[in-house]
């Protein structure tokens, strides 16, 4: 968070101004001061036309208005200023004010996240979202605020399915021996390993490079990144919906970042944050079906109606290996 004082609190203030210009997380005292502006930094790793970039657009737009412009969120796309993971760090450390993230890699500094991307743990969309906004939700946010990371709400980015390079996947038995890109999260590895593939997992931003140059044949995720990123020009020919994860998303507030702000601004931009992700879910909805018919118009083969039983059977083991087992079987009891 970078902050700037009014020509008047320049004057005013002298030696402070130097202090109150430098990053958060420097241990400066926050005043109260109207003319003070409060720079945020948000970060996220997908396009500027991805819903999670919109919704943060509508954050900013919102806070800025409510806040006589005493709050500036500026938005970074396409990892611009770090991948999930990098991002998610740098909240804890205070280097980043506000994320938008898939929750896989934010696993790596809340465990307890992990449950929600075992493939499968979700009924559909409406029982995510009902899981997610309830008491298991907050008690989530609970612990991410031990963490040092604020949740501010749910958002997605949409049902997993897998693309690859080289046939169409109708049943696990396609993917033995698959090079597949994953996550950097332990349970997406173990549930890819369970079905037969070669998992390796890295960073979004490697992705790209690592499917043109064949290193790995396959990834996974959601259509609207599929299209977005173009990934037919990254030799992806075949699409399978398996929707083996719903894609929780969720958008976070280093907890320096809450600390610093002063209360009145402070709460402002935690009730904007609390739209974001409703807002952004929509978004993801409307935008996902026109994605599908760019990739198909863009000579990618759909394989619709596959038959999840057999992924499903093949990922079974998975859930007992989950660290979490209270947590998770409150949230398959909860549907
Ligand atoms: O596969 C991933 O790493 C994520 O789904 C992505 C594309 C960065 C969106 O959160």
């Amino acid at each position: 968070m970078k902050r700037k004082l009014g020509f008047i609190s320049v004057i005013l203030a002298g030696a402070l101004t130097l202090t109150a210009c430098g990053e958060s997380g420097n241990g400066t005292t926050t005043t109260d001061d109207p003319n003070e502006v409060y720079t945020l930094q948000a970060g996220h790793s997908l396009p500027d036309s991805h819903p999670y970039h919109l919704a943060f657009l509508e954050m900013a737009k919102n806070v800025e208005e409510r806040t006589d412009g005493q709050v500036i969120i500026e938005v970074f796309a396409n990892s611009e200023i770090g991948a999930e993971r990098e991002l998610t760090e740098g909240m804890t450390l205070g280097t980043v004010d506000l994320v938008v993230s898939s929750t896989a890699p934010v696993t790596n500094f809340v465990p307890e996240l992990g449950v929600l991307d075992v493939p499968f743990i979700f009924k559909d969309r409406a029982s995510a979202v009902n899981v997610l906004e309830g008491e298991i939700g907050d008690e989530i946010f609970a612990k991410m605020e031990e963490n040092g990371i604020i949740g501010l709400s749910w958002g997605e980015n949409g049902y997993r399915h897998i693309t690859n390079s080289k046939h169409p996947i109708n049943t696990p038995e396609d993917l033995k021996g698959l090079k597949i890109r994953t996550q950097e999260n332990t349970i997406h590895l173990a549930a890819f390993e369970a079905l037969g593939a070669q998992p390796t997992p890295m960073a979004w931003t490697e992705a790209i490079t690592a499917l043109q140059q064949g290193v790995v044949d396959a990834q996974e995720n959601p259509a609207i990144v599929a299209d977005q990123f173009n990934l037919h020009e990254a030799n992806q020919k075949y699409m399978t919906l398996t929707g083996h994860v719903y894609s929780v998303a969720v958008y976070m507030m280093s907890k320096q970042t809450y600390d610093e702000l002063p209360e009145e601004l402070r709460d402002i931009v935690v009730e904007e944050g609390q739209k974001a992700g409703a807002k952004e879910r929509d978004l993801i909805v409307e935008m996902e079906k026109e994605s599908l018919k760019t990739l198909k118009e863009n000579g990618v083969e759909i394989i619709e109606n596959v038959d999840v039983t057999p992924f499903q059977e093949a990922v079974k083991p998975v859930y007992e290996t989950i660290e979490h087992q209270e947590l998770l079987n409150r949230i398959l009891d909860a549907q």
